[in-house]
């Protein structure tokens, strides 16, 4: 069993509570959040686990074996430091820090320490966008041409960060996983009309040479809520709809066949093509539940994290590239 200990019980922090209190590996030995009141709630749902409102006391508890991360994202960089300083592995939610230097500061004492450093993404966790990854690697899906991914609803403002901090961090992670490719450059708009507030809506391309492409559209200003994404490979399709209650993902045998026209050769002819579609069998564990696993064997050296500190560094240098560029009307920048 690994003693876990969780600091933030906020709005996300109770879901991950529950789950490492659920894991066969885990036991959660302690929890800490400034707010009293968070920790009455605590109390009265886990009376053996004990409270603190000082992350240090949780950070320096010899029995604590692994640190848990859920506070809004400033204080991401300043706990995991410590923990890892003190000889604890982390699991910090997204995004891992406020900057990539932070980022790369973390992984450093990590891996100078041999201990884990993982980041919440919790999407990569969740049966469909494994199904996805799994899909995209068939010789039957070709080399993926696009990845399309829309993330819109009336949404809460966020005071602190833009748009694409709050959600396109989850689209990142999301195509970083299922694409295992790096973007070379991107250009971002985005808007707010609201006096000193971040930008509320937002567009992101993301450049990975001459063959791929990907968008991503963000918006807390929108009457529906979407949470669409499109794959197109050169011979399968996919729609993932993370709203649809089953059937997820959509695989269609679609594409098109360019040929050049006997007459003119050099003027191609672009012929559709259009096959079965059908939905796979996704897995319907609660991601959470998948991740505190794969956590506590991350910890036992039987599995590498599959959202390392590096993974989530990747993530702060769009992010922040995508910021640079917003500032200057989409200009790209190179990453
Ligand atoms: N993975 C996901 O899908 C997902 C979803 C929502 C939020 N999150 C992430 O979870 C984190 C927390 O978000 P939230 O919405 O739960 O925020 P929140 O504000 O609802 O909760 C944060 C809690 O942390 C406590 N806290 C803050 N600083 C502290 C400190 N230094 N010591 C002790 N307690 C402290 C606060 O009192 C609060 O109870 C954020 O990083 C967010 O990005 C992830």
């Amino acid at each position: 069993m690994i003693d876990v200990g969780v600091i933030g019980y906020g709005y996300w922090g109770p879901n991950l509570v529950r789950n490492f209190v659920s894991s066969p590996s885990t036991r959660v030995a302690m929890v800490c959040d400034r707010d009293p009141a968070r920790l009455e709630k605590v109390a009265s749902l886990y009376p053996a686990i004990r409270l603190t409102r000082s992350p240090d006391e949780l950070i320096a508890d010899p029995e604590v074996a692994a640190v848990v991360i859920a506070t809004p994202v400033e204080g991401h960089y300043p706990l995991a430091l410590a923990a890892l300083q003190a000889g604890k592995h982390v699991l910090v939610e997204k995004p891992i820090a406020s900057t990539a230097d932070e980022a790369a500061r973390l992984i450093d004492e990590a891996d100078k320490r041999g201990l884990v450093l993982a980041v919440d993404h919790t999407f990569v966790f969740t049966g469909a966008v494994r199904k996805m990854r799994e899909l995209v690697r068939t010789d039957a899906f070709g080399p993926v041409r696009y990845y399309d991914s829309t993330r819109v609803n009336l949404g809460l403002f966020q005071h602190d960060v833009n748009v694409l901090w709050d959600l396109a961090v989850h689209d990142l992670s999301i195509m970083q996983y299922v694409l295992d490719r790096q973007p070379v450059e991107v250009s971002a708009t985005g808007h707010s009309h609201i006096p000193g507030q971040p930008e509320y809506a937002a567009f992101l391309t993301l450049f990975f040479g001459e063959d791929l492409i990907a968008h991503i559209n963000v918006n807390w200003l929108s009457p529906v809520k979407i949470r669409r994404t499109l794959v197109g490979g050169d011979r399968q399709m996919i729609v993932y709809d993370d709203l649809e209650t089953s059937e997820k993902i959509k695989l269609y045998d679609k594409g098109i066949t360019v040929s050049e026209t006997p007459e003119q050769v050099h003027k191609l002819l672009i012929s559709y093509r259009t096959g079965d579609l059908w939905s796979p069998k996704v897995a319907d564990a609660e991601a959470l539940s998948v991740e505190a696993e794969h956590f506590a064997a991350c910890i036992r050296g039987e599995e590498q994290p599959i959202v390392s500190g590096v993974a989530g560094l990747q993530v702060l240098r769009i992010l922040e590239a995508a910021d640079q560029s917003m500032t200057n009307r989409g200009e790209p920048v190179a990453l």
